[in-house]
């Protein structure tokens, strides 16, 4: 197959934001602007460097994005062997076979590489200290992003939901569907983000790289606006849940703090994105109110 110069080349794309890479990709405003090739974990395995090297041979994209990722929080403390494989090892077999062949790498990381001691939003240069195996494996992976490819952009996001895969908005559908009475962790604040709006940044970015001569590589916060607890987030999603008829009623909702829900991994309780990087880019309509995201999200599986 002959290079294009519009090829991208999506891996991980059944999760939820390579779900929605594809989806915008086919939207109005974009489509025909670029040939998607869209891969998931049965067509193109990232822990393999041969098939890394023989699918990036064949279609030589203009540019890889990974959305690929061992996600499993509290999962990846009983197995941090395979989460490593996923989050370090695959990035590393992307960063390198794509510097081999010229290709920019589009990666994505996330908040948890930080450990929640700060009060103010963390930017992009502030020290990482990741608090369980998820974090340190994605660390991992930047790290490696950024040793083997100088033509790379990582984007570290928070909190991700979509109308795609499992999520907590989705979760608290369920559990709304079957308790009347739920408790809400209210003492870790994050942002959540819709992956949609991930999507659109990833893709705008694209945009820059296919049409000029692009200096922007490095690390960006990407994230939702405004941050809020667990509980905020959950009570959100019943208000609008309940608003839309998706939901009859909404449960009772009881903050709890993290001591009173013990999970296999620590969580960071505080883990706000700043994304003043992102708008001193593309501009301030590049931060979203994930509000706007969710009622989206909750539309959509109600119709
Ligand atoms: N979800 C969050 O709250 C969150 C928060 C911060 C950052 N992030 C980051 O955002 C990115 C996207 O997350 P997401 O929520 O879209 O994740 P997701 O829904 O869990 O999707 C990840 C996808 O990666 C695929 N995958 C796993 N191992 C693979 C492999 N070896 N080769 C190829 N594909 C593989 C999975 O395939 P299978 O379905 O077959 O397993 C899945 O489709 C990730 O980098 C993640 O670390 C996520």
């Amino acid at each position: 197959m002959s290079a294009s110069p519009n090829r991208v080349l999506l891996t991980g794309a059944n999760g939820q934001v390579g779900r929605c890479v594809q989806d915008r990709a086919k939207m109005a405003d974009r489509v025909n602007r670029y040939e998607l090739v869209a891969l998931g974990r049965s067509d193109l395995d990232i822990t393999s460097l041969t098939q890394v090297e023989e699918v990036l041979s064949r279609f030589q994209p203009r540019v890889v994005i990974n959305a690929a990722a061992y996600t499993a929080v509290d999962r990846a403390e009983q197995e941090p062997e395979s989460a490593y494989m996923v989050n370090a090892e695959a990035s590393k077999n992307l960063a390198l076979v794509c510097g081999k062949l010229g290709i920019p790498l589009v990666h994505i990381s996330t908040d948890y590489v930080f450990d929640g001691s700060n009060s103010t939003p963390y930017d992009e240069e502030m020290p990482t200290s990741p608090l369980g195996a998820y974090g340190r494996t994605k660390l991992a992976g930047e790290e490696a992003v950024r040793e083997h490819l100088s033509q790379h952009l990582i984007f570290r996001t928070s909190w991700v939901f979509s109308e795609y895969g499992n999520n907590f908005v989705k979760t608290m559908l369920r559990l709304g569907q079957e308790r009347d009475q739920l408790s809400i962790v209210s003492d870790q604040i994050g942002c959540p983000t819709y992956a949609g709006h991930i999507a659109e940044i990833i893709l705008r970015f694209v945009d820059e790289i296919n049409e000029k001569e692009f200096s922007g590589w490095g690390t960006y916060h990407l994230c939702g606006d405004k941050a809020v607890s667990w509980f905020d987030f959950a009570q959100a999603v019943f208000t609008k849940a309940v608003e839309i008829t998706l939901l009859a009623d909404a449960p009772e909702l009881t903050p709890i703090s993290t001591a009173d829900y013990p999970t296999p991994a620590a969580r960071p309780a505080f883990s706000v994105l700043d994304n003043k990087k992102l708008q001193d880019m593309l501009g301030s309509d590049t931060v979203r109110d994930w509000r706007a995201g969710l009622s989206t999200v909750l539309e959509k599986l109600a119709s």
